[in-house]
């Protein structure tokens, strides 16, 4: 069987960034910075992106081809290809397809959501909620916390998540070039057009209350712009400031590495990395920066945005956006701009979550794409049930906790500690750099052998020292929500039972197929 291949550079950029650009940049990154100062996230946010994003970003490119060389698309093979003597350093491989498994189950269902918000906004469904209480009242009714005059029960939720579903798995079937470049391609040029026509309407929006003056536009952008140094002394901003830089580039994960193993070993690594990245960052910052914070901001105030993003991180979204929108003229339009444009986001990044799993079961089990993608869909149909009837027991939010903070970290660093010290720092700036089409700045070198991991590794300290023992005893939940404790545990048996099922997927290939390993120890 031929491997399958990008169709063009472009392509392979616009399918990274649109793996990169998603929810994390335009309703994620507003509500984390908003939760945190706003001008205060910012420093440690673009040091973040230099120090972590940028070299995670190079890496996860380079070994991505390297392991496609040897027919590898995912972490276990990738891995134990660059350190042939350790037996075990697959299985760490694993958290590199669990993860995205995980994040896919869950990150689906969130995309659904707004496809049936921008029908919602058409017809004109939400516009009488009118403050934020009645809109968080519409969203709890979409999600079935609870029933009201909107919605008695999940069923519209659930059909549109059955179509978003579908959408998803229909595009991966069609296989790298033919499903997902494709779709790319015109995804993402028609989702910046549509946040530029948003970004137009909110940045003309003035100061639309009189009686509050200081609610303006330019208010607003100060609130993310303005530098507040005062901050930064505290470890929870920097902790926040480099997950979502990992969330928003989709780096750490093993989703990048997957895409990237579908290169010729002459195509270039270096530009069309940092390319990527910066198509994200542009989105990221400039576009989503300046949506739903000088919205929000003219509408509520500082203190008001801040409160709302700290009770949950997606109401700015959700919750505060409608009701902007609907409040100027063609209101009704907007609205469904701006959950389409989600949507179309979402599932440029969705379909980047399951590739690796997809990819896994074509060459390590010689499954053919359409049997490989059968048996995703099944596996992650099954894993989204939970997400979906048992959100309100906390979930979501669970799965959300382990595949994005606890895998994310540990494979990051993995990934980094392999890359420049057990791969080689010499041999690391070597590979980069084949058939790349510009030269990196040798100040990344060191970067990436010695800060990338002292800085992966002391968060993972800070991590473990704060988080660690609430996060398995559950602190938090048993003080606020006793009765949701039965559901997470479940949840934590089940995520178990999948990382050991996969571990032994690994376990059987490498017993399966020696001569296949045999070949790559040459
Ligand atoms: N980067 C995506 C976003 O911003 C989310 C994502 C994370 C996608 C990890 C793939 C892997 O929404």
């Amino acid at each position: 069987m031929t491997r399958e291949r990008w169709g063009s550079k472009l392509g392979v950029i616009l399918a990274v960034a649109g793996s990169a650009v998603g929810l994390g940049n335009f309703l994620r990154f507003p509500g984390i910075a908003a939760r945190n100062g706003g001008g205060a996230f910012m420093i440690p946010y673009f040091i973040s992106f230099l120090l972590l994003g940028l070299p995670l970003m190079w890496i996860e490119w380079t070994i991505g081809r390297f392991g496609g060389g040897f027919e590898h698309s995912t972490a276990p093979g990738i891995f134990q290809t660059m350190w042939r003597k350790n037996r075990f350093i697959k299985y760490f491989g694993v958290i590199g397809i669990f993860g995205p498994v995980i994040i896919f189950s869950y990150y689906t269902y969130i995309e659904s959501w707004l496809l049936g918000y921008s029908l919602y906004a058409v017809t004109g469904k939400y516009t009488a909620c009118t403050d934020q209480i009645q809109m968080t009242e519409f969203l709890k009714g979409y999600q079935g916390l609870v029933s009201n005059e909107h919605f008695t029960n999940l069923g519209p939720a659930y059909i549109f998540f059955l179509i978003t579903f579908l959408v998803n798995i229909v595009i991966v079937g069609f296989g790298v070039s033919r499903g997902i470049e494709r779709f790319c391609k015109w995804a993402l040029p028609l989702l910046l057009l549509i946040a530029a026509l948003l970004v137009i309407r909110v940045l003309t929006l003035g100061t639309p209350d009189p009686a509050y003056p200081e609610r303006s536009i330019s208010n607003g952008l100060g609130f993310l712009w303005n530098p507040d140094w005062s901050e930064l002394r505290k470890g929870k901003v920097w902790l926040e400031a480099a997950g979502q830089i990992f969330f928003t580039l989709s780096c750490g994960f093993g989703v990048i590495l997957t895409y990237a193993s579908y290169l010729r070993r002459q195509d270039d690594v270096a530009l069309s990395g940092l390319s990527a990245a910066a198509a994200n960052e542009m989105t990221e910052v400039v576009i989503g920066g300046s949506l739903v914070i000088p919205a929000a901001f003219v509408f509520l105030g500082q203190a008001g945005i801040q409160k709302v993003a700290g009770q949950n991180i997606f109401d700015l979204g959700f919750v505060t956006m409608p009701l902007v929108l609907q409040e100027m003229a063609f209101g009704q339009m907007f609205g469904f701009l701006w959950f389409f444009l989600l949507f179309v986001a979402g599932v440029t990044s969705s379909i980047s979550l399951a590739m690796p799993a997809i990819a896994f079961l074509e060459d390590e089990f010689n499954l053919s794409r359409r049997e490989a993608c059968v048996m995703f869909g099944v596996v992650t149909f099954i894993l989204c049930q939970p997400a979906i009837f048992f959100y309100g027991n906390g979930v979501l939010d669970e799965m959300d906790f382990w595949g994005t903070s606890v895998c994310l970290v540990v494979f990051a660093t993995i990934e980094a500690v392999l890359f420049g010290w057990v791969f080689g720092m010499e041999r690391a700036w070597t590979e980069l750099h084949v058939g790349s089409d510009i030269r990196i700045p040798k100040i990344y070198r060191y970067i990436i052998k010695y800060v990338t991991p002292v800085f992966l590794m002391t968060i993972l300290t800070i991590w473990f020292w704060q988080k660690w023992k609430d996060a398995i005893l559950m602190t938090q939940i048993r003080e606020e929500h006793p009765e949701n404790v039965p559901f997470i545990l479940i949840t934590r048996v089940g995520l178990l039972g999948l990382f050991a099922f996969l571990a032994l997927m690994v376990w059987i290939v490498w017993k399966r197929r020696p001569e296949k390993q045999e070949e790559i120890a040459i």
